[in-house]
């Protein structure tokens, strides 16, 4: 079983590299520098399609570590598919993401290939929590997401990078899916009692990927997504010059809350904590890796939960979750 990484040297991808330490892994990225010494690599960039495909076609699994995805995704998710190798990534941009669903389905089901995108530390989890959550309800009107920042942790550049090269999105909030479509409609949720707070938060629409992977596998109402007001705005303001200021390797304290608020015929908060942004994401990534080398699903673009046993990869996962 080979697994390649592209991106390897990129922040998370040597945090995904060290998690699957015990495997055969091949480093992939552009950069013979930034790859020496992390392990067995091969250069090859994202311009060269046709060398990109063959390397990819001795390997089970690639999983994607580049950054943005908004730039530079597609071109692997292209050549995995050609190569008939199943495919992951860290992406946790909700238009991308979106858009790896509508353009690569039918492409991935034709070539048996599984695509999992949006294997992370938020998303994910969320993902997986409300498939949990919707098992419970007979029926589900609205589904209110969030995200809480908890760490002293800063994002890494490469996440600044993301978020810069996303600013749209960010600055108009994406998406919301309501009565079965997805549309730019406002949310309705203006504040949000976040777990251990004492008063509700103001908050703002936020451009949550999952929003892109919920309505595929849940049938609801309304799904929105929100953020506190602050960070909200700090992420439609962010300038190249805020970027640069980024550390490139953040440290492993960055907590995060993850809330999932679901009305139907009853009302469930799921939520997910977690001490380590960027160690989770790998984490997460290592483990989808493993199960898509293993076989584990059908193929065709997956949402989290329709690709995995949603409680058993929870489980294995650097977080405590609940539903409540
Ligand atoms: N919860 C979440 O949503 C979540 C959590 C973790 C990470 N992420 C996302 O994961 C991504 C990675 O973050 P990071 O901090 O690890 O970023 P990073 O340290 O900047 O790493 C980016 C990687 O992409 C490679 N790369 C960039 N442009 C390329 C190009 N044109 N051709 C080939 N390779 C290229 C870089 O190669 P070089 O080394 O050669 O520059 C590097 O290996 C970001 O989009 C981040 O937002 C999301």
């Amino acid at each position: 079983m080979t697994i390649a990484v592209y991106g390897a040297s990129g922040h998370t991808g040597k945090l995904v590299v060290d998690r699957l330490r015990g495997e055969d892994v091949l480093l992939l990225g552009r950069n013979a520098e930034r790859l020496r010494g992390l392990g067995s690599f091969e250069v090859v960039g994202l311009d060269e399609p046709d060398r990109l495909v063959d390397v990819l076609r001795g390997c089970d699994v690639v999983v994607n570590c580049v950054a943005p995805f908004e730039l530079h995704g597609e071109a692997v998710v292209r050549a995995a598919i050609a190569a008939g190798t199943h495919y992951a990534d860290l992406a946790g941009e909700q238009s991308y993401i979106g858009r790896i669903f509508d353009r690569y389905d039918e492409a991935a089901r034709d070539a048996g290939v599984t695509v999992v995108p949006m294997v992370n530390d938020g998303g994910f989890p969320v993902d997986l929590l409300v498939s949990v959550v919707a098992g419970r309800l007979e029926r589900i009107d609205e589904i209110v997401l969030a995200h809480r920042f908890t760490g002293p942790t800063a994002l890494s550049r490469g996440s600044g990078r993301t978020g810069l090269a996303n600013l749209d999105l960010f600055r108009t909030g994406g998406l919301v899916h309501t009565g079965g479509r997805f549309t730019d409609a406002p949310v309705r949720t203006s504040s949000l009692l976040f777990p251990g707070g004492d008063e509700p938060s103001p908050v703002a629409k936020f451009a949550l990927p999952e929003i892109a992977t919920i309505p595929r596998h849940v049938t609801a109402g309304h799904v929105e997504a929100v953020g506190e007001a602050d960070v909200v705005a700090l992420f439609a303001a962010v300038t190249p010059e805020v970027v640069e200021s980024l550390p490139e390797n953040p440290g492993p304290d960055g907590g995060f809350v993850l809330v999932a608020d679901v009305t139907g015929d009853q009302r469930l908060r799921g939520v997910v904590t977690g001490q380590d942004t960027y160690g989770t994401a790998a984490a997460a990534l290592a483990e989808a890796a493993r199960r898509l080398a293993a076989g584990a699903a059908k193929p065709g673009v997956l949402a989290p939960a329709q690709a995995f046993d949603p409680v058993d990869v929870l489980d294995t996962l650097d977080v405590t979750w609940s539903i409540s």
